[in-house]
């Protein structure tokens, strides 16, 4: 069997920023499990379904992707998959802290699966899910980082719609 690798997040909704981590990781791995999780420190504008569904028609062209969802530990969910590494994008320094503390808690839970970080390219440095609700919902312009299939979606979701 070849290699597994898992790309979890939240992806509320996704950006090019995942997508480039996506279509790196697919290069590395024979195949990659994105998966849809519930981070519970956020309170998500797409459900499950949606996000799941605008991960799809981003990654339709990348053969030995697919598109899955999991409310439970991803610990669990990489064991019942038969993947050894959880992948991971890694923007500044303030990213670490978090992502670090979630490795070591993944290596205690499953130690047969590594954590694999990837270096974010510099253009997307800035850039996250968050951001782009932010501009959106202010009717801004967001076509520079998110998938062009999936822009129609987020405006229509977002526009007008300010978190106070
Ligand atoms: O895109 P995000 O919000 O940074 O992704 C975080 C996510 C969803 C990967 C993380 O919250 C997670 O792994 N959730 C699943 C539940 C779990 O396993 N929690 C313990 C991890 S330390």
């Amino acid at each position: 069997m070849g290699k597994i690798a898992v790309c979890p997040g939240s992806f509320d909704p996704v950006t090019l920023g995942h997508l480039d981590i996506i279509r790196r990781a697919s290069a590395m791995f024979d195949k990659v499990i994105v998966v849809v999780m519930t981070n519970t420190s956020k309170s998500p504008s797409f459900t499950a379904d949606e996000r799941v569904d605008m991960i799809k028609r981003s990654v339709s062209d990348i053969d030995n992707v697919v598109v899955d969802v999991y409310d439970g530990l991803l610990a669990e969910y990489v064991k019942s998959k038969g993947a050894t590494a959880i992948v991971k994008g890694l923007r500044a320094v303030s990213d670490f802290e978090y992502e670090f503390q979630m490795a070591l808690t993944n290596k205690k839970l499953n130690p047969d699966a590594e954590t694999v970080f990837f270096t974010t390219r510099a253009e997307n440095m800035y850039l996250s899910s968050s951001i782009v609700k932010s501009i959106a919902s202010m009717n801004g312009d967001i076509a520079d980082f998110v998938p062009a299939c999936i822009h129609d979606d987020i405006k229509k979701r977002l526009c007008g719609k300010v978190s106070k």
